[in-house]
Parts: C-alpha cells; sequence; structure tokens
C-alpha cells in the first residue's frame, strides 16, 4: 500500500511535469511525457523480471547505458538464472534485491520507475498489467503474448495507468533500420514501387536445451508457475499454451519490419506449415512454416512472403524488399545491408552525394567463360551494391532500452508502443491460425485495433 501511495505522489509530480512542459510549448504525444523518477533525477531505478537468455542480454545493454540503476531481480530459477544475474549486477556495484514472486518485488520495492520484463511469452501480459498498475514503466520483450486476447489486456493496462509499454521489437531503435525506412524508403523513394516483400529466418536443427541436475528447480515450484517439467521449463517456446512457434518468436521480429515499411497492416495470411523433422510431442509448434501476405499500401498491393525453418540455417536471416526501381536487403546482422539498383531506374549518385547510400563496392572484374564462344554474360552479373550509409554501433537491444529510458524522462517517444507490438502480434499470431486453417485467412481492419 505505502508503495501504491509513494506512486501516486510520483504520479502528481509527472502530472506537474507535464503541465509545465505543456506550458513551456514542449507538447509531445502521451507516451512520452515526462514522467518524474523515483529518484527526482535524471536517473531511473530499474527491475528485471525474467533473467534468462534474453535478461541477460537486456542487462548487459543497460549497463552501458547511462543513468539505470538496478534495484531488483527477479527469476523463479534461483539456482542459476537469478544468481547469475545477480552476480553480474555485484560486480558493476548495483545494489539490489532478489526475488522469486514478481508480487513480492511490487509490494517492497519503494523507489522502481520501471521493470524490464524477459519472462516467457505466456507470462508477458500478467507481468506487465500488474507491473504497469502498480504504477511502473514496462519494457515487454517480444512476442507480446501468445494469445491475442492477453496482448488486448496490455494495450489497455498502458492506456488506463498512462504508463509507458515498450515492446522489444527492438529493430524499431536501429539506427540502420531508421535509416532504410526514413531515408531510402520515405525520403528517397529509391525503391520505386514496392511490389513484393520476401524474408526468412532460418535456423540449424538443434538438440533441446538441457539444465545439470544440480540445478533443477523442484516439481511444485515448476508447476506453481505453469510448467510440467524441467524439459519444458527450458524449452517453453516449443509448447502450446507457452510459447508461439518459430513464426512468433523469429518471424515476429521481422514481419513487424513489413509492417512498418509498408505503413500497412496485411489484408489476409496464407500459411503452410507443421512439425515434420522434431518429435511432436516435444515441439507441439510447427518446426518450418512458410507464409504469402498480401498487403494494400499506397493503394497498391504489395505480397510479402516469410519462412522460418528450424531444420537448415541456409542464408541465416534477413528482409528484402523490391521494387521497381530497387531492391533493400537489411538484416539484424550487420553483416548484411545493402540497396540493389534495378538497371532501369535513374542513376543514384545524387543520393550518395547527399549521403543516404555509400557508393557501391567496385563490381568485380568481368570473367568471361573461356567457351571461345561470343556470350555477353553482363545481364547475369549481379548489381552493384550500394552500401548503407549508416553504421549500428552499439549492442543490438541498447537503442530501444535508451529509447525506452528517454521516453521515461519526456526527451523521445517510444519507438514501438503498446499498440504498433499489438499490430504485430495479430499480424503473425494469425500465421499459425492459417496453417491450422489451411486455407487463406483474411484480416479486418478492426483486428489490429484495441
Ligand atoms: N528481442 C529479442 O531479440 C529476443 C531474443 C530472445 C528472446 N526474447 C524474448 O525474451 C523472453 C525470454 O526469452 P528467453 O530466451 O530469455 O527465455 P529463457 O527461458 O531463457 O528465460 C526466461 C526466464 O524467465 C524466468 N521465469 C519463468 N517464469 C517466471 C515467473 N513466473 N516469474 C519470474 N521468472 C520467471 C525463467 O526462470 C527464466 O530465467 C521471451 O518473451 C522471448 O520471446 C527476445
Amino acid at each position: 500500500m505505502d508503495n501504491q501511495k509513494n506512486r501516486k505522489a510520483m504520479d502528481r509530480r509527472s502530472f506537474l511535469r507535464s503541465t509545465a512542459a505543456v506550458g513551456a510549448g514542449l507538447v509531445l504525444a502521451p507516451q512520452s511525457f515526462g514522467q518524474a523518477t523515483a529518484s527526482g533525477t535524471d536517473d531511473i531505478n530499474v527491475a528485471l523480471l525474467g533473467s534468462g537468455a534474453q535478461g541477460q542480454v537486456l542487462l548487459n545493454a543497460c549497463l552501458k547505458i547511462p543513468g539505470v540503476r538496478f534495484k531488483a531481480v527477479c527469476d523463479i530459477w534461483t539456482a542459476y538464472n537469478q544468481k547469475r544475474a545477480s552476480r553480474l549486477l555485484k560486480k558493476y556495484r548495483h545494489e539490489h534485491n532478489t526475488y522469486v514472486d514478481y508480487q513480492e518485488m511490487l509490494d517492497k520495492e519503494k523507489d522502481l520507475d520501471a521493470v524490464l520484463i524477459a519472462t516467457p511469452d505466456f507470462r508477458h501480459a500478467e507481468h506487465t498489467v500488474a507491473c504497469l498498475k502498480a504504477g511502473l514503466h514496462v519494457y515487454c520483450e517480444k512476442e507480446m503474448s501468445n494469445t491475442r486476447e492477453e496482448a488486448r489486456k496490455m494495450v489497455q493496462a498502458a492506456k488506463e495507468t498512462g504508463k509507458l509499454l515498450q515492446i522489444g521489437h527492438q529493430r524499431r531503435s536501429n539506427p540502420r533500420y531508421i535509416h532504410c525506412y526514413e531515408k531510402l524508403i520515405k525520403e528517397a523513394k529509391i525503391l520505386g514501387r514496392i511490389t513484393t516483400v520476401n524474408g526468412q529466418w532460418n535456423r540449424a536443427a538443434r538438440p533441446p536445451l538441457g539444465s545439470p541436475k544440480k540445478y533443477a528447480i523442484d516439481q511444485a515450484t515448476l508447476e506453481k508457475y505453469g510448467f510440467k517439467s524441467m524439459h519444458q521449463f527450458r524449452n517453453w517456446r516449443w509448447y502450446k499454451g507457452l510459447g508461439g512457434g518459430p513464426i512468433v518468436d523469429l518471424g515476429s521480429h521481422q514481419i513487424d519490419i513489413y509492417n512498418w515499411f509498408l505503413e500497412a497492416s496485411p489484408k489476409s495470411v496464407m500459411a503452410s506449415g507443421g512439425t515434420d523433422y522434431y518429435d511432436k510431442a516435444t515441439h507441439q509448434w510447427y518446426d518450418n512454416v512458410m507464409a504469402v501476405y498480401e498487403y494494400e499500401a499506397s493503394q497498391q498491393i504489395v505480397r510479402a512472403f516469410y519462412q522460418t525453418i528450424t531444420t537448415n540455417s541456409s542464408q541465416g536471416y534477413f528482409e528484402t524488399f523490391m521494387g521497381n526501381q530497387g531492391t533493400l536487403v537489411i538484416s539484424e546482422s550487420a553483416a548484411r545491408g545493402a540497396v540493389y539498383r534495378e538497371p532501369s531506374a535513374p542513376e543514384w549518385d545524387k543520393w550518395v552525394k547527399a549521403g543516404i547510400l555509400n557508393e557501391p563496392a567496385k563490381p568485380a572484374e568481368e570473367e568471361k567463360p573461356d567457351t571461345g564462344a561470343v556470350l555477353d554474360v553482363r545481364e547475369t552479373l549481379a548489381p552493384p551494391a550500394y552500401e548503407l550509409a549508416v553504421k549500428m554501433d552499439k549492442l543490438y537491444h541498447q537503442p530501444h532500452l535508451e529509447n525506452f529510458f528517454d521516453a521515461i524522462r519526456g526527451k523521445a517517444k517510444l519507438n514501438c508502443p503498446a499498440d504498433v507490438g499489438y499490430e504485430t502480434a495479430v499480424t503473425v499470431l494469425k500465421v499459425n491460425e492459417a496453417v491450422e486453417a489451411a486455407c487463406r485467412l483474411d484480416f479486418k481492419p478492426k483486428e489490429f485495433k484495441v
């Protein structure tokens, strides 16, 4: 209760600050109002809820961001993940408490500003709604939820509480992606009319995640938190009711970019997939999925293909936007990102001069096959690759976290607020339904709104 009083006082301070900002002419969107921090300074007190693989990634990125203080770590796997995160925080001298139960953390931690949530997808709604209602800002990992209904509750809670909710589609804050959207597509319209999109995330076959016996969680605790066994606890992604399978786990990152760059939500989707390689008992979700969306962007039809397979890593992960004047290939992986001009497109020198593209790497010397025949092979040579003029020199998740903290300070607008995350959740969750239905499913425009 004390905690709530404390936060109510903070909310009054937030209101006064917001009003002052409006008075000073600094009018920002609701998601960006500076909301007073517990310390009364730009320092932000944070708790990590879920310190598994991704929780650690967020932790490491936050440790590079000035003004972020960890006050608490909550994780049910005390013997391993909680301990590992806590050890790291001690090393960096963040004085913090550890918890198993998030409610206890919310009751006891009086001076938190925000919570980073990296628990399994099926817990996101419960955890996010509770933290928002406790007066805290939330950064919740993707996928927003494994069901539309739960994702909807998260959007509603953000609206009702007025607290910030950033969904962890970190490419939305990646300077390379922002450059592609703002400069290449919007400003220079370098691709011409985008007609087709193609993307994939292919992963090599891999054994299930295990854990040494000495770190095992007892059966009663596992069941209390929704897991039937240690195997299921470690491999929750593959289980219906806990995760959403690879299309949700991997595909959501990239299909989110389709929606963003096309400035549209799809009209329909058809998909094929199945558990064809792994044992269905341990891989309830499809181990491969191929989906075709139909978008209507700027009153033009765009078809967008996406595939994720988990038995072969060929070509890794990327998104390709194809227009009648050029092709953009972009990936979170820094190794991939270039634009290719169609032979009939106007020269791109002006975009190089404008700093939007880098000079293309010199095309390889033509090597004519020594067949003795007169053969013009130029048509089949790969076009020159114009490199993106922007680099990303931070950890992948760092800019998205920085955006979240800056929004708390009133210095930025969230790059992936709840309603945007919701649109993406609706877009990807339908793919699993389309596989099941084995037919084309239409989206109703109102499905994307809460
Ligand atoms: N943005 C990205 O690039 C990215 C990458 C990987 C994972 N993720 C997302 O991060 C989330 C976590 O994924 P992960 O790979 O770290 O999974 P994980 O299984 O490694 O970690 C989950 C952690 O949550 C803890 N946990 C489970 N239930 C809990 C509860 N009720 N209360 C407190 N702690 C609980 C577990 O003990 C574990 O430590 C998922 O939503 C996933 O989709 C995002």
